[in-house]
């Protein structure tokens, strides 16, 4: 990869972005951010000296990068085992709860979201969850707070997964009972049940600042710690760690993982890993 367009690397196009604008992408794992901002040069006929310059000047160019370089890719029950062993296993254990806190942290376009709301409401488990769920990109955010989603190329999948997740369930449940599909508008829209109790957030990880005050029972972080390097992980699960209550659970994407330190520090199970004791560790 051709790593020098006009006189500045991509590492030093992190920095400038950094300085004028609030997003710091130092710490994302270089393959991924390489890629993406060949392609904002590409597509927008700029070399490294005119990204500079259009980045200093000009704030909703910087929006543009961020859509940009953040991968956005998710859909409704993705993994549907995992979804099946939180049915079956993880989310009953919360009934007594008096309220449940749950923490999508990277929720894309909001699919994740919606999917473990239909796990709650099959438990009737919904009405006493807070579910808060943030992203860095104010574009999926819109769309996740909108429930829509193009009906080609997504039916298919989501129906098939919806059916896996919920094969051996109890009660009869039915995509229908959750969206409406309107196939001539090229459409599958989230029902007000579930939409209504949505909260989706701006924030992005990388920054100390939590956006809410809540500890949580669940917090989902699923592939979005990978396009992270070890240091800013490391920083993020232990901030996950702190804002779980005992024995609170996080729920990882099939390709991430803990390292050593914290592996003591969770129990896992399938992709959840358990909060087992409280710690605090300095960086
Ligand atoms: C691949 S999607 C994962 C979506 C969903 N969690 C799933 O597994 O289907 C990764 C999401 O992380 C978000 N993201 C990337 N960097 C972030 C940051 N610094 N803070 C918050 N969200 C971030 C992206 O905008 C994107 O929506």
């Amino acid at each position: 990869m051709q790593e020098r367009e006009g006189s500045k690397t991509y590492k030093e196009y992190l920095k400038v972005l950094k300085e004028c604008s609030p997003y710091n992408f130092c710490e994302y794992s270089n393959n991924s951010i390489d890629r993406r901002i060949t392609k904002i040069m590409r597509d927008n006929r700029l070399n490294m000296d005119e990204l500079i310059y259009k980045t200093r000047k000009d704030q909703s160019f910087v929006e543009y990068v961020v859509e940009s370089i953040t991968v956005n890719t998710t859909e409704l029950f993705r993994d549907p085992l995992i979804w099946e062993y939180l049915l079956k296993e993880v989310v009953p254990k919360l009934k007594g709860h008096p309220q449940i806190n749950i923490w999508h942290a990277g929720c894309s376009t909001g699919q994740e979201v919606y999917s473990f709301m239909i796990l709650l409401d099959q438990l009737n488990m919904l009405e006493k969850s807070k579910i808060y769920a943030t992203d860095i990109s104010q574009k999926a955010l819109n769309c996740a707070a909108k429930g829509e989603y193009v009906y080609n190329f997504n039916y298919e999948k989501y129906l098939t997964n919806f059916e896996e997740v919920f094969k051996n369930h109890t009660t009869n449940v039915n995509f229908n009972d959750y969206f409406k599909v309107d196939k001539a508008k090229d459409l599958i829209s989230v029902k007000a049940k579930l939409k209504e109790k949505t909260n989706f957030i701006k924030h992005d990880l990388v920054k100390e600042e939590m956006p809410f005050y809540n500890k949580f029972d669940i917090i989902f972080c699923r592939n979005v710690l990978i396009y992270f390097n070890e240091s800013l992980q490391s920083r993020i699960v232990q901030r996950f760690h702190d804002n779980l209550f005992n024995k609170g659970v996080m729920v990882l994407g099939t390709h991430e993982g803990l390292n050593g330190f914290f592996r003591t520090k969770f129990a896992r199970n399938n992709y959840v890993y358990s909060k087992t004791d409280t710690f605090h560790f300095k960086y």
